[in-house]
């Protein structure tokens, strides 16, 4: 079977807005951590769906953090972009920025990666998925620091033995 074809991340680059409403605050009238955390999960399936071209599910989040509290009424904007792609895995950044209705007071609130895996829909086995094509500076550097992040999260959650991390042992190596 041929390779798949590389995507360019701008072919699957997927932009979410929503309004806090009150149903989505906790009572001190911010919002929600599992809300927001819904519509991350949300905007990065989205993402990866397309660039997979196939169903995906939700294998691992790392690193979400609530820098400060998100007001009833605020406008919240999710952008996902797909930075790596392995075999079957892929790794999707999210951006959460918020403003007010005006537009005006613009902020990054938080970020946070997840890594979705392709599934075959008549086996509902994992299947793989393109490589990602990095064009502009930044992509080239989410696509070359995302082998580390999948190494922690593969040790971290006992799928990989801390000394098959090579990457994350030659960081620290370089830092001694
Ligand atoms: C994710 C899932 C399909 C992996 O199945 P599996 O039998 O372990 O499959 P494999 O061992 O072949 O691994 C498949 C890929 O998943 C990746 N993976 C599995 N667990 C992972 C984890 N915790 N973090 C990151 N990647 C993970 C593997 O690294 C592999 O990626 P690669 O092919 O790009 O190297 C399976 O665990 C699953 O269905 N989980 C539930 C998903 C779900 O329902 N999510 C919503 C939660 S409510």
């Amino acid at each position: 079977m041929s390779e798949p074809r590389a995507k360019r991340v701008s072919e699957s680059e997927t932009i979410m807005t929503e309004m806090v409403m009150p149903n989505d605050t906790n009572p001190m009238g911010n919002l929600m951590g599992g809300n927001l955390m819904r519509w991350m999960d949300i905007v990065a399936s989205i993402c990866a769906g397309k660039h997979a071209e196939s169903h995906v599910v939700t294998a691992s989040v790392d690193h979400v953090s609530f820098r400060r509290p998100i007001r009833l009424g605020e406008v919240v904007t999710l952008r996902a972009r797909a930075t790596r792609a392995f075999n079957t895995s892929v790794e999707i950044y999210v951006e959460v920025y918020t403003a007010d209705i005006k537009g005006h007071n613009h902020r990054q609130c938080n970020h946070a990666y997840f890594t979705f895996v392709a599934l075959d829909e008549k086996t509902l086995k994992p299947r793989p998925v393109p490589p990602v094509l990095p064009l502009t500076k930044e992509e080239h550097e989410l696509y070359e620091s995302a082998v580390r992040r999948r190494e922690l999260r593969l040790v971290l959650s006992g799928r990989m033995k801390p000394e098959q991390a090579t990457e994350i042992r030659n960081l620290f190596a370089e830092m001694d």
